[in-house]
């Protein structure tokens, strides 16, 4: 539609319908015809907010899309076709790892052709926004979500922040695709004690330097909408943020696109504290610039009696709808409001045998291989394996946000093992996965009768150990699967232990006993605290959730069809008293190691090392490598200049290597305290067996700079450390002054 006509129907809309296009209500609320009035009552929502509203949540599939659709545009005045948006965070029916997972591949191209998939489904499935990507930055794996980020660093979220945007919406123009909602501005993953929805307290200097980039690098990318968080930042609600979502995202980074609220974040206003009742946090988020109100009463309600008490100027209702309708024109709606999905386009697009393809290598690359004693994997075709836990025949692989995969879809471990193994491979449950009736019912899900069933009487639970522990004795290798439920993980899944369970445990104890091989495969959505297990087992593989194609992949990396090339994005540390832990905090005063004081006044625990388990960065690869001859090309480095960082890289092993060589720097003087290091680029490199590379980077002045407790960038001059290596705490250094 041209813009002139848009501009009619805008200034043709009661000012009803306007506020009705800011109005986001749930599927619930639309089930065609028939309307549920539950959920509806509770929020005060009326039959005539729910028909005039511009936008529903998760009503996906090309069916009941088309339904919504039908029946919405036929109650509208204006026929105004409605933006259908889904939470498709990491894969819609063809799942991928969890972004915790994505990070570890370190291959944002691959990743960008993940979410070509994700967009590809979601579009034929009549969705046209995705709520993603989440770059929150993440410090501490209490925190459930931790699950959704790419990880602790704000340069690597920012790549993968692009590549996630592009994915989504590359194919966009050509009708399909889909719109990206970055989120959760801003900082959501600096919530206190890894608590949920709990407070977020930062310096200004952390919150640009660390949180801020990857969300900027994704409007940088053309993110169409934006998405705040459900917590507060500094003392203010980030939804009802005018400085951060007028001043900082709008005006100052230039982003002209749609901001939603989070789920019911606009009526939690009141619950903050920040707000008196609905009218006032409708009026605070809407001069905030908030665009839509996601499943809360406050725009439905209040903003038309915000108007007509003259408190409201109804421009900035207009500038909001104006934007909902861009956005909707973008698309094509108006022209047509299907966007050509049929029946037909979904059953093709969804989980064909080239997206699968790509699930098993983004799988490949994820998983993270931590351990690996005496070179005991990659395991022969023809050993005997006893596939031991509660993952082995396990179909929920996907993780909690991929709300829209079929389990059954998913390849199970035991299915990718057998594969290769054939009749080589036997398998027990071992134990429950869970067997704590409290945690359960925490969760939230189960009744407790579910519960009761869940956790296996003791004599089936000796049984099922029995059993394991029979199979084990036979087999040359044992693979054991442990780790966390789905519903551990994941939004609301925060938790202080972070250990394997007790059961878990005392299975590893049992056959650890039996003097085999043990290979412990991990599943999790956050940095387990793997201390007590690693001296029973002989190797570790981290696998994540690693979505559809996930026993596939894990039998790609324990026979070596995959040499692992997988690298942790966040720290896996040693206790959970760390948390948070990160690599790039910044230097102390009394740093352990380095101070003038010794023994006791240095900054450590006395009952545990200061250092995590396992590293940002780090992860090991079948065979072996050597990095060598850092050398600059100067070590002076000008402002308009630049300096060549050149190694070479040997493969010093028998098996060919996907190498992670990663840049860092640190800053030895600065105005701010700075990190003691930090990530400004990495290349991911293939060295065959046998072979030599040399790798080569170029550091420019403007990836030096810092910010000051004003939001200011600041480049000063001074001594800089380059490290080059294969992991945070594993590099070459070298040095270089930055001068005029
Ligand atoms: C709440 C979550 O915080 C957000 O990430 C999600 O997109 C919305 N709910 C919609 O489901």
């Amino acid at each position: 539609m041209k813009q002139e006509k848009l501009r009619k129907l805008l200034n043709d809309m009661s000012l009803e319908e306007k506020i009705g296009q800011l109005v986001q209500l749930s599927g619930e609320f639309y089930k065609a015809n028939d309307i549920s009035l539950g959920p509806q009552q509770k929020l005060g929502i009326t039959q005539k907010i729910v028909d005039l509203s511009g936008s529903v949540l998760n009503v996906t599939g090309a069916k009941a899309t088309k339904e919504v659709q039908d029946h919405q545009m036929s109650v509208q005045p204006h026929h105004i076709p409605m933006l259908f948006m889904a939470d498709i965070i990491y894969g819609y029916k063809t799942v991928f790892p969890i972004p915790l997972g994505l990070g570890a591949t370190w291959d944002p191209e691959l990743v960008r052709k993940g979410f070509n998939i994700a967009a590809d489904e979601g579009s034929a499935a009549g969705n046209h926004v995705s709520f993603a990507p989440m770059v929150d930055v993440v410090h501490d794996a209490r925190w459930g979500r931790v699950l959704e980020s790419p990880g602790e660093d704000p340069y690597l979220n920012s790549v993968f922040a692009k590549s996630m945007v592009e994915g989504f919406q590359d194919k966009l123009k050509d009708g399909a695709g889909q719109v990206a909602c970055v989120k959760h501005f801003a900082g959501y993953g600096g919530v206190e004690a890894g608590r949920e929805y709990n407070t977020v307290d930062m310096s200004i200097s952390n919150l640009y330097q660390n949180y801020l980039p990857p969300y900027k690098a994704a409007v940088d990318a053309g993110s169409k909408m934006v998405m705040s968080s459900l917590t507060s930042l500094n003392g203010v609600p980030t939804t009802g943020d005018k400085w951060l979502l007028d001043d900082v995202l709008r005006k100052a980074w230039g982003f002209n696109g749609l901001i939603i609220s989070d789920y019911a974040s606009i009526y939690e206003l009141i619950k903050h504290g920040f707000a008196k009742d609905e009218t006032d946090a409708a009026h605070k988020a809407l001069n905030a610039t908030v665009d839509i109100d996601m499943k809360s009463p406050c725009y439905a309600k209040r903003l038309q009696e915000l108007v007509t008490d003259g408190k409201l100027d109804e421009t900035k209702i207009d500038e909001a709808t104006w934007r909902v309708l861009l956005l909707k024109n973008e698309l094509g709606l108006f022209e047509d409001p299907y966007r050509s999905v049929s029946e037909e386009r979904e059953a093709k697009s969804i989980l064909s045998d080239s997206k699968r393809k790509v699930a098993r290598e983004l799988a490949d690359k994820a998983l993270v291989l931590l351990q690996n004693k005496n070179g005991i994997l990659p395991l022969k075709k023809d050993e005997k394996i006893a596939l031991i836990g509660p993952y082995a025949n396990e179909k929920l692989l996907l993780g909690m946000w991929a709300v829209h995969g079929d389990p059954n879809t998913s390849v199970t471990i035991a299915e990718g093992i057998k594969e290769i193994a054939g009749d080589n491979l036997k398998t027990a449950k071992g134990t429950d996965l869970i067997r704590d009736a409290h945690l359960l019912k925490e969760i939230g899900y189960f009744t407790d009768e579910e519960i009761d069933k869940m956790i296996s009487s003791e004599k089936v639970e000796q049984k099922n150990n029995d059993e394991a522990v029979k199979i084990a004795q036979t087999a040359d290798t044992i693979v054991l699967t442990l780790g966390e439920s789905t519903l551990e993980a994941g939004e609301a899944g925060a938790k202080t232990k972070l250990t394997l369970p007790e059961n878990q445990l005392h299975l590893i104890d049992r056959l650890s006993k039996l003097g085999k091989k043990i290979v412990l495969i991990t599943i999790s959505g956050r940095p387990l605290v793997l201390t007590n297990v690693v001296d029973k087992v002989d190797a570790i593989i981290e696998a994540w959730f690693p979505g559809t194609e996930g026993g596939h992949a894990i039998a790609d990396i324990l026979y070596g069809k995959v040499n692992p090339s997988g690298r942790l994005t966040m720290t896996f540390p040693y206790a959970v008293g760390q948390e948070p832990i990160y690599y790039n905090h910044l230097s102390t005063g009394r740093p352990q190691v380095g101070s003038q004081h010794v023994g006791r006044f240095v900054s450590k625990y006395l009952d545990a090392p200061v250092t995590p388990l396992y590293p940002f960065g780090y992860g090991l690869s079948y065979g072996s490598s050597e990095y060598k001859d850092l050398k600059l090309s100067s070590h002076k480095l000008t402002r308009n200049s630049s300096i060549k960082v050149k190694l070479t890289v040997k493969n010093t092993g028998g098996y060919d290597r996907r190498e992670i060589v990663q840049l860092y720097i640190h800053d030895q003087v600065a105005s701010i305290v700075q990190p003691v290091k930090r990530l400004i680029d990495f290349k991911a490199v293939k060295v065959p067996r046998g072979q030599t590379k040399e790798v080569e980077f170029e550091i420019k002045a403007s990836e030096l700079t810092f910010y000051d407790n004003l939001g200011r960038d600041y480049l000063e001059n001074g001594d800089f450390d380059v490290f080059v290596g294969k992991s945070s705490a594993d590099c070459l250094k070298e040095t270089f002054e930055l001068s005029e």
